[in-house]
This record gives C-alpha cells, structure tokens and sequence, in this order.
C-alpha cells in the first residue's frame, strides 16, 4: 500500500491511498483491511449496495434498511469516517458487530468482494448514475472533505476524474466489470440515481420486492418520503451534511463547458463500446433521451 499525491492538469493534488492498483480515500488502515477482505465474514440474509462513489450509495442503503428493517426511520451515523456499513473502510471487528439483517456497502470492483458475498449469493443492488453528474458531485465532495487535501477546482477535478486517477478509479472501468459480468445474475439488481429520483415509490418497491421483503403502498410511499433528500439531509448531524450537496439529475449542465462535455462525450462512445446494451440505462436528463 502506497500513499499517492495525483496532480491534475493545473498541479493540485489529491491525496489517495493505492493498493493492488487501486485507488482509495486516505484512510488510515486501508491496506491490511484490504489484504483481509476476501474474508470477511458474510450472512445469508445480508444486503450490500455496490456503486461507484458519488451515486447515491447513501439514498439507496437508507432504502435498503427501511425495507428490511420494516421500520421508516432515518438512521443514525456516528460521524464522518464511522459507518460500519462500509465496508471498504470500516475494521472487520465493526461489521462483525453489526447486527442482523444488516445492510453494507462497497465501491469495489467485483474482484475485490468477500468470497462469501459470492458463496453465499447475497443480494446486491447496484446503484448506477450517470458519470456527468458523478464528475460533478465528485469534484465538489473532494473540495469539501479535507482528507483528500484538495485545493483544486472543477476544471482540475474534471481531469482526474477523465484519467481515472481518483479514489475507485475510473467510471468506465468500474461499470463495464460490473454490468459486463453481473448483468445477468438474479442475485443483483441494477438500478439507476435518475429512475429513483423520477420515481422513488416504484423504485422502492422493485428493490422490496428484489430483497423479499414486500409491504403496503402506503408502507413504501412513507419510505420514500423519509428518504427524500430533504429529509435525509435533516436527518444527518452537520459533519455528514457534505453526503447532500443537490441532490439532483442534471446539474453537470451548470459546471461543463461546451469543450469539456464534447470530450467527454467522446469518451464516453469510446469506452462504452464494451457495453453497448448499458447505454440505454445511462440518463443524464430529468427526461430520458434516445442515444
Ligand atoms: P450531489 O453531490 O450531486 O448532490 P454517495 O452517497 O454515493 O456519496 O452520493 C452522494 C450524492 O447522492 C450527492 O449528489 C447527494 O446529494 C446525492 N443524494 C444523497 N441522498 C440523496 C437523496 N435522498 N435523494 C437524491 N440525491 C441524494
């Protein structure tokens, strides 16, 4: 395990730990953590949320947890850096603690996962945004977050995020592993940040129904409100506030230029061409547009 300062385009640095070849947050602990992860002890009736960063990984396991718990209740973090549930970043001992059922997260690529998710088929719902907005949210969550010791801006942020030189790597790379070698596994359900927010009760109740775990319309629409972003962002004390920026579908329309989105664009046909049936899924408008 490596401690890396990745300069941008204009010389800024973010500060990243790289192990295997990948790129995590800095946080102390992570290489043994990492080393011991293909152990990591799985239960049956686990749920583990899989996305990359910035896509909503928090929405969708504060989902996961009303619905398995039965309870519409906002939970509660300890602070920043102390959810047991990630497990990327959390010590063995903690999850071990959890208790059951518990819902976990990861932004790891598949070939870093505990064996046990994969012996024991637990359910994974795998959470994709489109990468304009990840970019966006990304840029401003490496600002905000002193552990990445970022001064850069948006334009600067935007080149590491292109090259891939950020934590969970690129965007590119972490959705053709996962959509190329999971898609047709019952075991995982892919959804998208831009269907929720157009339509989180159904949503809602698609992933209940993935997990096993059905309940009243009236029982998904009260989860769906306290999950809205409002109420989220109320429910978290101040430290955790840099989770809920916006909240919204479309926002990179304010931050790209015109030269950035054509380059990105170009990008985008390149690497997708690994996975032409994942385009569809991709949104990066309130309304779904044809490609
Ligand atoms: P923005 O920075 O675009 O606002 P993650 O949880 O993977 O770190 O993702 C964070 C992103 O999800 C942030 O995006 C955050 O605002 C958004 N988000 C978190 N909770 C949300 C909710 N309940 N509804 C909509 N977006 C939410």
């Amino acid at each position: 395990m490596t401690m890396v300062k990745m300069p941008d385009a204009n010389g800024h640095t973010i500060t990243m730990v790289k192990w295997q070849g990948e790129y995590f947050p800095p946080f102390p602990g992570t290489g043994s953590r990492m080393d011991k992860m293909k152990d990591l002890p799985m239960r049956d009736n686990d749920v583990l949320i899989c996305s990359y960063p910035k896509s909503g990984t928090h929405w969708a396991c504060e989902i996961a947890r009303m619905l398995v718990s039965n309870k519409a209740e906002n939970h509660h973090i300890e602070g920043l850096g102390k959810a047991p549930e990630y497990i990327d970043m959390s010590d063995q001992e903690l999850v071990n603690s959890m208790k059951s059922p518990r819902v976990l997260f990861t932004h790891l690529p598949t070939k870093h996962l505990p064996k046990g998710v994969w012996e024991k088929k637990i359910k994974i719902i795998h959470l994709i945004r489109n990468p304009k907005d990840v970019a966006v949210s990304f840029s401003n969550f490496a600002q905000a977050f002193s552990v990445f010791e970022y001064k850069g801006n948006w334009d600067g942020f935007l080149t590491l995020q292109n090259s891939g030189h950020v934590p969970s790597g690129s965007w590119f790379r972490y959705m053709l592993d996962w959509w190329n070698s999971q898609k047709g596994n019952p075991n995982v359900l892919f959804i998208t940040y831009e269907e929720l927010s157009a339509n989180d009760q159904k949503v809602v109740k698609k992933m209940a129904e993935f997990l096993n775990c059905t309940n009243t319309d009236e029982f998904y629409e009260e989860v769906a409100r306290k999950c809205s972003f409002h109420s989220m962002k109320k429910s978290r004390e101040d430290a955790m506030k840099i989770f809920f920026r916006k909240g919204q579908v479309g926002d990179w329309k304010n931050w790209f230029t015109v030269a950035q989105n054509e380059e990105f664009d170009k990008l985008f046909q390149e690497q997708m061409k690994e996975a032409p049936d994942l385009i569809p899924r991709i949104i990066f408008d309130h309304q779904p547009q044809a490609h």
